[in-house]
């Protein structure tokens, strides 16, 4: 299986192989004279990010600006569109293939589309939303959508070439597109449907992402990472939320019945992409596992730094959770006649949950660690080899 990705591996880089050699030993020599960090290699020109608020660089909030702190207070000190404190794990990939930031799609002012964009939006889902956003507080920008946006984006860039901010028309095949998405539709239902009507629909959500991935293929796209889904058993804002007993906890403090249920969906993501490993043997299908590190974070916080596991940083209540459906991060509710504020803790780099659902940057730091470690990849994937990754500090 491994194998059969194997030669596809030099698609990025097949360009290069072909370098006449002077000018290979020109850019060679233009490396080595180049100052320290100033010129990254890496076959990955851009990345194309599809996604909910895992991977949101602040597409949600252009689209409806509204975002206010104590989002973003560690790193950008301002509100930047993230549903976190800092760096997602879209931005330190970025940051470690040497690119900038990904521009939301949806921000007209100041985007730069020169190494990639970013489709994903806050509370997207893979189906098709049925009804208003603010009504079911489910994004509009679903999946296909998305998808509808990278090929315009695709086609303006062919016809326009040249133009400000826009990448080269070949950057199509040499990216990196990457799709972080479905935790909407397994969460979003949870509590009106309950767990068994769910599962009777991940099957279509696991296939459609598959099925993207196939389009995309079908205008040049050959390299492609999907990230799993997260281990929201343990989330501050589920375990608040959703019914359960004491008897329905494991030894972590997460629920049993939907931890059990995202490891069905894991498992069925990797067996629906093999089957398009199978239908697109040119193509590169990455399935990376970050559930089992998220998961790991959980479990042990303190063995990689952090304190609090199941505890949200930004909140309401305190408690063992410090999540409050009534008042969500950031917000403030006369409850009972007394004006409450959900507030952000002085220490977020002790967090695994940021808000109840959304990590902190110091958890997302560390879940980028492990994807560039390579070890949580299927199949295998030699990042480190054909990228000089550069550090995520
Ligand atoms: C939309 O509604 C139909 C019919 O009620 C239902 O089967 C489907 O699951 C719904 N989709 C979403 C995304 O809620
Ligand atoms: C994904 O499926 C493959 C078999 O196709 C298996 O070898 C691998 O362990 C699975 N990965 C995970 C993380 O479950
Ligand atoms: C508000 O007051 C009602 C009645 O006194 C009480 O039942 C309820 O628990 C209170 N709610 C909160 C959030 O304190």
């Amino acid at each position: 299986m491994a194998r059969r990705n194997t030669p596809s591996l030099v698609s990025p880089s097949g360009s290069r192989q072909v370098t006449p050699l002077p000018f290979l030993f020109l850019t060679l020599l233009f490396f080595a004279c180049s100052g320290p960090a100033s010129e990254a290699r890496c076959v990955f020109p851009a990345i194309f990010n599809f996604g909910d608020s895992n991977s949101d660089t602040g597409g949600f909030w252009a689209a409806f600006p509204a975002q206010t702190g104590p989002f973003g207070m560690t790193y950008f000190k301002r509100p930047s569109g993230r549903a976190s404190d800092g760096r997602l794990i879209i931005d330190f990939l970025a940051q470690a293939l040497g690119l900038p930031f990904l521009s939301p799609y949806l921000q007209s002012i100041g985007s730069d589309f020169r190494h990639g964009a970013n489709f994903a939006t806050l509370a997207s889902t893979v189906r098709l939303p049925n009804t208003s956003l603010f009504v079911t507080g489910i994004s509009p920008f679903s999946l296909g959508i998305q998808l509808n946006q990278m090929k315009d984006l695709r086609t303006r860039v062919v016809a326009l070439k040249g133009t400000d901010h826009l990448p080269p028309a070949d950057v199509f095949g040499q990216a990196l597109y990457t799709f972080d998405i479905g935790q909407n539709d397994f969460t979003s239902e949870l509590g009106s449907l309950g767990i068994g009507a769910v599962k009777q629909y991940l099957p279509q959500v696991a296939s459609q992402i598959a099925w993207t991935i196939k389009e995309i293929h079908d205008i040049g796209g050959r390299t492609f990472m999907v990230f799993n889904l997260a281990p929201v058993g343990c989330y501050p804002a589920f375990l608040t939320e959703l019914p359960h007993n004491p008897s329905d906890l494991d030894s972590y403090g997460c629920m049993i019945s939907y931890s059990n249920a995202v490891v069905d969906y894991n498992n069925l993501l990797n067996d629906t992409l093999q089957h398009m490993r199978d239908m697109l043997p040119d193509a590169t299908i990455i399935y990376v596992d970050t559930h089992s590190v998220k998961l790991e974070l959980f479990r042990h916080p303190k063995t990689h730094g952090l304190v609090y596991g199941t505890k949200a940083c930004c909140g309401h209540g305190g408690g063992a959770y410090n999540f409050d459906p009534q008042v969500y991060c950031g917000n403030s509710k006369v409850i009972n006649g007394t004006k409450v504020t959900a507030t952000a803790c002085g220490d977020p780099q002790n967090y695994v949950s940021w808000d109840g659902i959304h990590a902190t940057e110091a958890a997302n730091k560390l879940v980028t660690a492990a994807v560039l470690g390579g070890s949580i990849f299927h199949p295998p994937f030699p990042l480190s080899k054909l990228c000089d990754l550069q550090p995520i500090g």
